[in-house]
């Protein structure tokens, strides 16, 4: 079962699609709400996703609450698949259901420290499952993908601010990370197979932040592994106090500094890939590092949220948290000449349109 099936005189009829394959999740569903608004009717929007991270539907309902919610605040529709990506036959059945153009790939499992322990999990769902997906999209004749990279891939920085011709793969001290890592070096093989594929690797620093409307944010399973999630969930009344891992690092404060970027940010990012698969000399793989260029402490986002919230944040110190760096920040000069884009908010946004999310859904979209 394949594209040779599809009958070319239907698609013709067939309004041009975009699959976005995780997009029921965090970055996902804020990606395809920005392309909801912004976009014109001439475009609709596909989502694969098997919900193992993400809020499933209130009985009888279809779709995710995150989906559900973007529908009722653009009024347009979204084709919605609960599916695995490594279900090949499923995968088929959505190329043929849509005349997919692009695809942007953020379907993956995200915990670091549950990647050490569940290292097969990750290699199946991260790389097996990237693997099948690029099989269907080039059964179907689609090369033209966006990939959710990150930051991690440049292991300990050896310089810094981090460019993307830093070094990729040496020193990554977990499985997640590794994942990210050899989902690229697979896409650069295929690009260098087949001229046909135009793949970006869109390098996210620390996403953060929610949609302006506070009506979708990050909802994570459990106790949060991230900072500011736990940082909203101190403020919130959900969780005691933070622990700040190392307050030993050489840093303004010795508290560990990450470049924390806007979700908002990122969903335009990922706009501005899509319209960079229109110039026609655009093909192979391009990695994309998208982050501020600035780095915040850890006591720096505490002191920021409080301010934002009203709300105090209890916290102590901690020791350091195995695998992390002392210090990243992005040089994001490329992302501005190849796809014209720059982080427009800063840190106040980012923990306002937080504290706006959380405050609202002080138990995620179960609230
Ligand atoms: P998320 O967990 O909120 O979203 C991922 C979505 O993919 C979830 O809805 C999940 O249900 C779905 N999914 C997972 N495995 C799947 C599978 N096999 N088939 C179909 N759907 C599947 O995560 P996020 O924060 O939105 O991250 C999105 C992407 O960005 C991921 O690839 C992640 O590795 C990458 N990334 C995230 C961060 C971050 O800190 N959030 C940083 C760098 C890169
Ligand atoms: N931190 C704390 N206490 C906490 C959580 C985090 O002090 O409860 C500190 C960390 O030590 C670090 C900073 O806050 O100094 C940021 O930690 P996060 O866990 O929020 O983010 P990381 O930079 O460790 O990692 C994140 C994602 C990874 C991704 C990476 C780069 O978790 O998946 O960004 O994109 F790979």
């Amino acid at each position: 079962m394949g594209g040779d099936t599809l009958n070319e005189d239907k698609r013709i009829d067939m309004t041009r699609a975009i699959l976005v394959t995780g997009g029921a999740g965090y970055v996902g569903s804020h990606t395809v709400a920005y392309l909801l608004e912004n976009m014109g009717n001439d475009l609709e929007i596909v989502v694969v996703d098997n919900l193992i991270n993400s809020y499933r539907s209130k009985p009888g309902q279809k779709k995710p609450e995150s989906l559900r919610i973007i529908e009722d605040m653009t009024g347009k529709t979204i084709h919605f698949y609960n599916c695995d990506i490594r279900d090949v036959q499923a995968m088929h059945r959505v190329f043929q259901n849509h005349l997919i153009e692009c695809v942007i790939h953020f379907a993956a499992l995200k915990a670091v420290g549950e990647s050490v322990t569940k290292p097969l999990e990750y290699y199946q769902a991260n790389v097996s499952g990237t693997c099948t997906l690029f099989e269907v999209m080039r059964d179907h004749g689609v090369h033209k993908l966006v990939y959710s990279s990150s930051c991690t891939v440049y292991g300990e920085p050896q310089r810094l601010p981090l460019d993307e011709t830093h070094p990729t793969g040496a020193g990554l001290t977990n499985p997640y990370g590794r994942s990210k890592y050899f989902c690229e070096e697979i896409m650069k093989d295929l690009c260098a197979s087949d001229k046909k594929w135009s793949v970006i690797s869109l390098r996210y620093f620390n996403p953060v932040g929610a949609h302006p409307s506070g009506r979708i944010g990050e909802d994570p399973r459990g106790t949060p592994n991230n900072l500011m999630p736990y940082i909203a969930q101190v403020a919130v009344g959900r969780l005691e106090e933070l622990q700040v891992f190392g307050s030993d690092y050489p840093t303004v404060d010795g508290t560990g500094v990450r470049d924390y970027v806007h979700v908002q940010d990122l969903a335009e990012g990922h706009a501005g890939a899509l319209a960079c698969f229109n110039k026609t000399e655009f093909t192979g793989f391009h990695a994309i590092n998208l982050g501020t260029g600035t780095g915040y402490s850890v006591l720096q986002m505490v002191a920021a949220f409080e301010a934002a919230s009203g709300k105090r944040v209890p916290w102590r110190v901690a020791a350091r948290r195995a695998g992390d760096v002392a210090v990243n920040y992005a040089d994001a000069s490329l992302a501005a000449r190849t796809l014209g884009w720059r982080a427009r908010r800063t840190l106040a946004d980012m923990c306002a349109d937080t504290w706006r999310w959380q405050s609202t859904h002080p138990h995620g979209y179960a609230t």
